[in-house]
């Protein structure tokens, strides 16, 4: 059995649509699926067009009722929906966080839950919600791969330092296995922002990067407004071609677990190895400049704005491991630039755009 959390705490960036389609489409090829919605929002949930008595006992309940000498169990709330089961939330599932704040065990109640199904289940998949709080914690623990859709914006790969952090500390308090791969999501490779943000991907995740990626499609959008998933809403759409590509190669894998250690901050032994560099980029014109690179996994946040001296000329000191480095500027919040006054720049790109280097020893 795959347990697989679908997570990423930038909101809006496709879990719910993603794990929708997957778990109707992977049921669709044979697979038993059970989707637990694990968001208060409860969107997978309203998606299926979910409501009315049903909801009187949710995944909340069965979390909630340790000290019950009968306690409600998973299979009793799921709930069978287009080919594949549904663990269906709503908001009462904000109350969890308040209520385990200080419950000890509280990290693994939806691992313990899951443990005591009875039903047989070939892939469990988990919606998390936009955050990193007790619920995301649960759904990490609880499984055995985390899949991180990044939607093709401005910050996609904002964050996503911050969650694979979080699965380090996991795997090295749990000593359990916790692979991941990334899911190129919206993609529209007409415009240059998913052209390029592909390629950043391309570069951090490297292996751990689904080769599918699901193409922006209106149809997955309308899908969720009838309550249905776009395999009973539009089987011939872009959107459940692209899903069902995504099905096939995940039955289709055979390495799937990629430790995530290289994705991580360095640990603090390492950081003593770590060289001041400093960076300096010439933009008078420019209002705003911030860096990023293959060391802050390409998310200009605002520890990497640059500081502007009197003479326009913009500088930013980072600690770095000895190694090769890639990175850019990243001008005006709109605007990937290359460092002009460095020759070493990396020639690999596909797209036309070059990534500046910088070796440190
Ligand atoms: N490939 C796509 N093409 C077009 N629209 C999409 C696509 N994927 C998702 N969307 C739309 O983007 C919006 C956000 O998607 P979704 O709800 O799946 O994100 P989410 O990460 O679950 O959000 P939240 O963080 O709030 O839980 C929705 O309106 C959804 O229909
Ligand atoms: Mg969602």
């Amino acid at each position: 059995m795959r347990v697989i959390a679908i997570a990423n705490q930038k909101g809006g960036c496709g879990k719910t649509t993603t794990a929708l389609n997957l778990s109707a489409c992977l049921s669709s090829k044979g697979q038993k699926v059970l989707l637990v919605d694990m968001d208060p929002q409860s969107h997978a949930t309203l998606a299926l067009n979910i409501q009315g008595p049903v909801l009187q006992k949710t995944l909340f309940d069965v979390l909630m009722n340790g000290g019950n000498p009968s306690p409600l169990v998973l299979d009793d709330v799921v709930i069978p929906c287009e080919g594949f089961d549904l663990a269906p939330a709503n908001i009462h599932l904000s109350l969890f966080e308040q209520h385990l704040s200080m419950m000890p065990g509280r990290e693994s109640k939806l691992k313990d839950a899951l443990e005591k199904l009875q039903k047989i289940y070939d892939f469990i998949l988990i919606d998390c919600p936009p955050s990193l709080g007790l619920l995301t914690f649960n759904a990490l623990v609880a499984s055995n791969e985390v899949f991180i859709p990044v939607e093709m914006g401005f910050f996609a790969l904002h964050g996503t330092a911050k969650l694979l952090e979080i699965m380090g500390l996991i795997q090295q308090k749990t000593g359990h296995d916790l692979g991941m791969k990334a899911i190129a999501v919206m993609v529209d490779k007409r415009t240059r922002l998913s052209r390029e943000i592909l390629q950043n991907m391309r570069q951090n995740f490297r292996g751990s990067l689904f080769d599918t990626m699901i193409h922006f499609n209106v149809r997955l959008k309308e899908a969720v407004s009838y309550g249905k998933t776009i395999l009973e809403y539009d089987s011939r759409s872009s959107g459940c071609r692209d899903y069902s590509l995504l099905a096939d190669e995940i039955l289709q894998e055979r390495n799937r677990l990629i430790h995530i250690r290289p994705f991580l901050e360095p640990s603090l032994e390492d950081r003593s190895f770590q060289r001041e560099s400093r960076f300096i980029f010439h933009a008078p014109e420019a209002k705003s400049v911030r860096i990023a690179g293959t060391f802050n996994n390409w998310a200009p946040t605002d520890d990497y704005l640059m500081n502007r001296q009197n003479d326009g000329v913009w500088v930013k000191i980072i600690n770095l491991p000895p190694g090769e480095h890639q990175y850019k500027f990243f001008v005006d919040e709109s605007k990937w630039v290359e460092d002009t006054d460095n020759p070493e720049i990396c020639t690999s790109n596909p797209f036309g755009s070059k990534n500046s280097i910088r070796v440190v020893n």
